[in-house]
């Protein structure tokens, strides 16, 4: 098992140095890590004693009884010294590693036997920018310059690692499914898109309430699609300084093209557009100017920057705003359906024997953050009696509570 682990590493990393035409994104994400240094991934890749440890585990050394391979006492490396022999002992051991490794399908497509489609193969490796390691060492590289050291105050960079929670996680309906799918085949067919002049694709704007789930389905795109996230929230980086919000956010579109490709997620998006109606500042509309500018010039196609825009407010956007998305996707009150399937996510994990149908009629006009509430509650009293199973009539309760909660505030 570590035998056939460590020669995958080596042959992959001897295979890369070959042939120039490979690049970062055909090399496996477990193996890309090991490699990562000041300026990403470079040639040649080098395999030290302690990078063959954290891939193979720590007897790596049973691999020195081979005869093809050797090892240098002196530098730590180990070295291929028959190419021949070490393709043909893995082929015997490694055919996994092969069908899910492009570097080596690279390699053995031309084997017949192997019956291995190096596209295929790649279609299913994740590319380099949804690697956490590969986002620090752009966020290093801005660090290094004051003025870009600056821009990342404003944000909050994720990688699709840190994301936790997961695309199907998210109820969601048909039609914002089908408009998430578009994004996807466009951020493929990127290059096609720009032959044919189409440029005009992936700026979204979301409406709807608060608690519907804008946020979550911005985070877990950037975790389905595999693309960083730039966080921004408009309040944070407008200041009361002239002039000071519209560098900002060209600052924050500026980030975001550094990345590419990437998700640029612009939440509350309505701040800069409520601040200007109660006092019509230069400088509040300058900033409005900026904003519009900034999403006039950039797009996915050219850039690799999805625009995702958010607003509880929608009604607070001036038409000059909307005309600048290509899509606006609802994020309504969740219906029956939609309610429905939150609960069955959220209380998959959750034991007990549940009348989700009776919860689903119970919680009418809900949003998703109020389920959610209304199970955590549920949750917790029952742990405060004792129990981890939970009771149908705890989350009835609950749902009581949180209904009487919402009256509260509407009454005030
Ligand atoms: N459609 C949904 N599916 C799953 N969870 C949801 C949904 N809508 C809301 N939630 C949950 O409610 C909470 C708040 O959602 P959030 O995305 O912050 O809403 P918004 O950004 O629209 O105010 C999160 O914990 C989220 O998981
Ligand atoms: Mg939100």
């Amino acid at each position: 098992m570590d035998q056939t682990k460590i020669v995958e590493l080596l042959l992959t990393a001897e295979i890369y140095n070959r042939f120039e035409e490979l690049n970062e994104d055909d090399i496996p994400k477990e193996i890309r890590k090991l490699f990562y240094g000041k300026n990403g991934i470079n040639r040649p890749l080098v395999v030290k004693l302690d990078v063959a440890k954290r891939y193979a585990g720590r007897n790596v050394d049973d691999v020195r009884s081979l005869p093809f391979i050797d090892f240098n006492d002196f530098n730590k490396q180990f070295k291929i010294t028959s190419f021949d022999l070490t393709v043909k002992w893995f082929l015997k051991r490694g055919i996994d590693a092969i069908k899910r490794n492009p570097v080596l399908a690279y390699y053995y497509q031309n084997y017949d036997s192997v019956g291995v489609s190096y596209e295929d193969v790649k279609k299913l490796n994740k590319p380099k920018h949804s690697d956490k390691e590969w986002l620090k060492t752009i966020i290093a590289e801005l660090e290094k310059n004051e003025e870009t050291s600056d821009m990342l105050g404003l944000v909050r960079l994720y990688s699709p690692e840190d994301i936790k929670v997961e695309f199907h996680e998210v109820a969601l309906d048909e039609t914002q499914l089908q408009e998430f799918n578009k994004i996807e085949v466009a951020l493929e067919k990127r290059e096609f898109l720009e032959k044919i002049g189409v440029t005009e694709v992936g700026k979204l704007l979301f409406i709807g309430p608060p608690g519907t789930g804008k946020t979550t389905t911005a985070r877990a795109l950037s975790k389905k699609l595999h693309l960083p996230l730039v966080e921004v929230k408009l309040s944070m980086i407008t200041s009361q300084f002239l002039g000071e919000t519209s560098k900002n956010i060209e600052k924050v579109f500026e980030i975001a093209k550094k990345l590419n490709p990437c998700i640029l997620f612009i939440d509350e998006f309505d701040y800069v557009a409520k601040t200007r109606t109660s006092d019509e500042h230069a400088a509040v509309k300058r900033a409005v100017n900026t904003l519009l500018k900034s999403i006039d010039e950039i797009n996915l196609v050219e850039d690799g920057v999805v625009l995702i825009a958010a607003t509880n407010h929608p009604s607070l956007l001036d038409s000059a705003v909307w005309r600048r998305f290509d899509k606006i996707i609802e994020f309504p009150q969740p219906s029956e359906r939609i309610r429905k399937r939150i609960f069955q996510l959220s209380l998959s994990k959750v034991p007990g024997n549940f009348d989700i149908d009776e919860l689903v009629e119970l919680t009418e006009g809900f949003t998703g953050a109020e389920i959610k509430l209304v199970i955590r509650e549920a949750v917790l009293n029952s742990l405060l009696t004792g129990k981890e199973e939970v009771e149908h009539e705890l989350l009835v309760q609950a749902v009581r509570n949180v209904r009487e909660r919402l009256n509260l505030k509407i009454s005030y």
